[in-house]
């Protein structure tokens, strides 16, 4: 096609601390459904995505790991289940990838920072104030909240350095007028809070360069400053198209951005100081910013510290990409913030998709198999009312006005089911334009799902397996009915598309729809889907969860998850107050052979030893080891016990000493092993 229009999309890049989460899943999932939907309508989109890989936390994280920043980031980006690993799972449809390591962008951020240093925007100065070293922002005092960062909440550190500034204070008046009477940032909910919070309290010039740590990229005309990370980053929307740089020949072409996707936190940085620095270098601005919510978990945000960050592979393995893309677009509303659970996504895939999605299409696959042999015929396609329907809808489309009909069908007119389904079709495409045109990607999918609804309201009405009852009278009827179940499903799979692209190709195999009318234009046509084509009932789509089942493999392999974040092994520190020689000579440790050994009534935790030590008497030691060995494993083996300690009663019973074991934590849990010694050496040997 000649001269598509451009749709340039992006997420924000991603922070190579850590792996990514759902909720970072959830940003790119919502990017992605809207490019595929961009290019689902013919536009030429450019999607970009990527990360995001200086400052202090990585220089930080990295050397906690004992490896260079460049090598932590590489793992976490390229290595297996990264960053890359994880957008290919979740058939992220991005055209680019960027990552602000990369030469290119490099080198065009030192070109940038000093043009605005060249036009007077950047200048030197002293920096004096508060440093949000996670977030890696910069406060005034007056902008923390309880003496804390106000956007995480935790502790700020002063700081007072050399530093370069952006003369962000320059542009207030501009990024206020183009927040307050455009419709540059959305949810309008967020330009309230930008323009009450941060702009009318006053926008102070921003610091933009650092000298206390390296791992950034360097001021190249003077050593000694990094550029500040946030001026690294967002400057990624434009180099990753070329700007500044011969690895990309595509800035003229897209920018500006048509939107950029971000999370609510970092609004600020896309609304205020990016515009000012688009406005500093003499660029056009984006067209517009959309802020959406947060995935919560019980009500607080997801974080790595907090141990509560939900696993995208472990859901995608277990239910299926498409439905975990489904879930998250279907469930939250996109500007807002929601409550993910299992329990709600396990919900959604047995409502939505395994009850009214899977049941119409498997429901009338099967029918069209079983009273057809797959081949409706000729006679089956639409009508030449509906043909006429069809038309009216078309035009009403072009001129923009509403389709008002006047029939008044009498309840139970098979006619009037058909219209009322093929009305609802028709007139979904519009509905879902308007809301995806709107960010609200969760609308749209409410408004295929009503339209589901209706078309397994018409099976009901039809009932075709009693029309089946008389194929000679009822044959064509039957036919069409289902010719209207597959035209339906055909439509609504369309729409389906950019949320579960793999799973709608199946639906589309299954129903016979060729490539034809699997478009944009056939979504708001009638009739379109060949009623000779040839239709079998493959694979369930989408299998019923077994909620109790799920939710118990779930914790199962979250607990498991958790555990095996934890650090592999803990070793008690080592004392370090010195013990005098004689102190120690006075235990007297000896080999101990174990004669017999029980469990100690009543008691979950003691062993009851009855040992030879070597002086012919029998020694009774209680050892509260019980949840680490059985007691018969243990006869016949020789131990060490220090045998001068003061006797002591536990459970009514006397302990003659202490068995000795070496101990550690492994993955949280605390392990335990006695101290066995060779069999070869006799009951009373002296340990020193
Ligand atoms: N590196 C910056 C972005 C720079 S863009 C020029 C950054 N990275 S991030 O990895 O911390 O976050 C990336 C995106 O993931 C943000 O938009 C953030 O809001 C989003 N999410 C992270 N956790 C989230 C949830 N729990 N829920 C929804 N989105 C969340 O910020």
């Amino acid at each position: 096609m000649a001269n598509k229009p451009k749709f340039y999309i992006t997420t924000p890049i991603y922070y190579p601390s850590d792996k990514l989460h759902i909720g970072h899943t959830y940003c790119t999932v919502a990017t992605d459904a809207i490019a595929r939907y961009k290019r689902l309508k013919g536009f030429d989109v450019m999607f970009l995505t990527g990360t995001d890989e200086h400052g202090q936390k990585i220089e930080d994280k990295a050397a906690e790991a004992g490896v260079t920043p460049k090598e932590f980031v590489d793992n976490i980006v390229e290595g297996e289940h990264g960053v890359k690993d994880l957008w290919k799972l979740m058939n992220i449809s991005n055209d680019r990838f960027i990552r602000t390591t990369d030469d290119y962008h490099v080198a065009a951020i030192q070109k940038i920072f000093k043009k605005m240093y060249d036009n007077g925007d950047i200048y030197k100065g002293v920096y004096k104030g508060k440093y949000c070293k996670p977030c890696e922002s910069f406060w005034t005092e007056s902008q923390l909240v309880d003496g804390k960062c106000p956007d995480c909440g935790r502790e700020v550190q002063d700081a007072e350095e050399e530093a370069y500034f952006f003369r962000l204070s320059k542009y207030a008046d501009r990024v206020r007028d183009l927040l307050v009477n455009t419709d540059f940032l959305e949810p309008r909910s967020r330009v309230h809070e930008m323009v009450n919070n941060f702009i009318d309290p006053g926008l102070e010039d921003l610091c933009v360069s650092r000298t206390s740590f390296t791992w950034g990229i360097p001021v190249d005309f003077d050593p000694g400053h990094v550029v500040y990370v946030w001026v690294d980053a967002l400057s990624n929307y434009i180099t990753a198209l070329g700007y500044d740089n011969d690895k990309y020949a595509d800035f003229d072409k897209y920018w500006p951005a048509d939107v950029h996707i971000v999370g609510k936190e970092i609004v600020r940085f896309h609304s205020i100081i990016w515009p000012a620095m688009l406005m500093s270098l003499g660029l056009p601005l984006p067209k517009k910013v959309f802020g959406h919510g947060w995935l919560l978990l019980d009500g607080g945000k997801m974080s790595k510290s907090k141990g509560n960050v939900v696993d995208p592979y472990l859901l995608s393995e277990k239910f299926g990409v498409d439905a975990l893309r489904f879930f998250l677009m279907r469930t939250f509303p996109f500007g807002s913030d929601g409550n993910f659970s299992n329990e709600l996504l396990i919900q959604t895939i047995n409502t939505d998709l395994a009850n009214d999605l899977g049941n119409l299409l498997s429901r009338t696959t099967a029918m069209a198999d079983k009273y057809f042999g797959g081949v409706l015929g000729e006679g089956a396609g639409a009508t030449e009312d509906e043909n006429y329907l069809n038309g009216l809808y078309a035009q009403a489309r072009q001129s923009r006005s509403e389709v008002q009909l006047a029939f008044n069908f009498p309840e139970g007119d098979p006619v009037k089911y058909d219209v009322e389904l093929i009305r609802a079709a028709l007139e979904l495409r519009e509905k879902y334009e308007d809301a995806m045109e709107h960010y609200a990607p969760h609308t749209a999918l409410a408004e295929v799902f009503r339209v589901i609804d209706r078309a397994n309201k018409y099976i009901d009405e039809n009932a075709p397996w009693a029309l089946a009852k008389d194929m000679e009278q009822n044959s064509a009827r039957l036919a069409h009915v289902l010719y209207n179940l597959l035209e339906v499903t055909r439509i609504c799979g369309v729409l389906l598309q950019p949320f579960m692209p793999e799973s709608c190709a199946k639906l589309f195999a299954q129903i016979g729809a060729a490539e034809n009318v699997r478009t944009w234009e056939s979504a708001a046509q009638w009739g379109a889907l060949d009623p000779c084509a040839a239709v079998h009932k493959g694979e369930n789509l989408f299998p019923r969860v077994d909620m109790d089942k799920a939710l118990a493999e779930l914790e199962e392999a979250e607990a498991a998850a958790r555990k095996a974040a934890l650090p592999p092994i803990e070793l008690e520190p080592q004392l370090t107050e010195n013990v005098d020689f004689d102190t120690f000579c006075k235990s007297d440790l000896r080999a101990v052979k174990v004669k017999a050994c029980e469990h100690v009534k009543k008691s979950a935790k003691l062993l009851r030893f009855t040992l030879d030590d070597g002086t012919g008497a029998d020694r009774q030691i209680l050892s509260g080891i019980a949840a680490y060995y059985e007691p018969e494993q243990l006869v016949g083996k020789t131990l060490v016990a220090i045998v001068n300690l003061p006797p002591r009663k536990m459970m009514g019973l006397e302990s003659q000493g202490m068995l000795l074991s070496a101990v550690h934590t492994e993955h949280g849990e605390e392990k335990l092993n006695l101290i066995m010694v060779s069999d070869d050496i006799p009951a009373g040997a002296k340990l020193c």
